[in-house]
């Protein structure tokens, strides 16, 4: 690992914001001014998708609930509309939960340091240095990916970024070269050019503005760091999505419990099974809906199971017209399914 003396850093530190302050993306809607609230909702939303993305999200959420004291008084039902499409929705449920605690625990006095940042609930090390750093200028480093990949080349580090441990690697080699005076924005440039010139693939050193910094692109093995080791593959589980509709032509549906993948939503009742044999031929297609879980690979067959007349529904189930899922924040798998039961319906007609 390299080690840079404190010449180095200064010159590295002013070579960065200095291009940071000329090409970097100051329009991005939450660099618009310091307020914690938007920069927690923002990276929360950063660490689903891509910039892009995020800005007609931040936006349209900033529109609907602009402060921390809106959030913590709206509706779950709401919190969940807003982050719909983005996925992951604890991520949601947990913004949800800091607003309260924010505002009706901390009497909406926000913690100003990383480690107390990370008291709220959803907030990790990256998150709360994201917003310590940004809103409230203490000097600490945000590392995420684009940290992994830019001092990985910067200083060849040559420890396993799929390691847990590696992070204290990380964050002693850089803690030292973050600038004093504008920790937030030396950690946004670090982003920027871990999303530009810095990318994963096909990195353009060339025209970098740290290149005479990267000892990785110096001794030609760029294409070597981060160093990460392969992570398992995500559990392949095969389910059974019932169709059932009423007399009514509603379809069936089923509340998730309150724990587990998909807790609190509605969607087809899904049963996991061994295998497709299981299912007896009843699948209403030839290929299954696949949604990707962190560790889990889901297969999931339409299957013709009519509810039968005398039959009582379980608590947790019921027949739903269009305008009431419509009304509900559907997780993205029952959108998967429902349209593939659009494309059944149409072959059928
Ligand atoms: N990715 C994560 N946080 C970001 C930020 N504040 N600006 C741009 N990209 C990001």
């Amino acid at each position: 690992m390299e080690n840079w003396n404190q010449t180095t850093i200064n010159a590295f530190r002013k070579d960065l914001l200095a291009w940071y302050d000329q090409e970097g993306r100051a329009a991005l809607p939450w660099r618009q001014n310091t307020d914690p609230y938007r920069i927690l909702v923002s990276e929360l939303m950063l660490q689903q998708t891509r910039v892009d993305t995020v800005i007609t999200y931040f936006n349209r959420f900033m529109e609907a609930l602009p402060t921390v004291a809106d959030l913590a008084a709206a509706d779950e039902d709401l919190v969940l509309k807003l982050w719909e499409g983005l996925g992951y929705y604890s991520r949601a449920r947990n913004l949800h939960k800091a607003a309260k605690y924010v505002v009706n625990d901390l009497q909406g006095q926000w913690p100003e340091s990383s480690d107390d940042l990370q008291n709220l609930p959803g907030v990790g090390p990256y998150t709360a240095a994201a917003i310590a750093s940004i809103a409230f200028d203490q000097v600490v480093p945000a590392i995420d990916g684009n940290f992994f990949r830019v001092f990985s080349r910067l200083l060849k580090i040559d420890d396993d970024i799929a390691q847990p441990k590696t992070r204290k690697v990380f964050y002693q080699a850089i803690e030292p070269i973050v600038d004093p005076e504008r920790p937030g924005d030396f950690n946004q440039a670090i982003m920027d050019l871990g999303t530009t010139y810095m990318k994963t693939d096909n990195p353009d050193t060339l025209h970098s503005p740290v290149k005479k910094y990267n000892a990785a692109f110096r001794d030609g093995v760029e294409d070597q760091y981060p160093v990460k080791t392969k992570k398992k593959k995500p559990l392949r589980q095969i389910y059974q999505a019932q169709v059932a509709y009423d007399a009514q032509g509603r379809l069936l549906y089923e509340h998730r419990p309150k724990t587990g993948l998909l807790a609190n939503f509605w969607t087809l009742p899904l049963k996991q099974v061994e295998s497709i044999e299981e299912l007896a031929g009843k699948q209403l297609t030839l290929k299954p809906v696949v949604h990707v879980f962190s560790h889990r690979r889901w297969e999931i067959w339409l299957v013709d199971l009519p509810v039968k007349k005398q039959q009582n529904l379980p608590i947790n189930m019921a027949f739903l017209s269009p305008v009431e899922q419509e009304a509900l924040a559907l997780p993205k798998v029952q959108y998967k399914l429902l349209d593939q039961l659009r494309e059944i319906d149409d072959v059928s007609k």
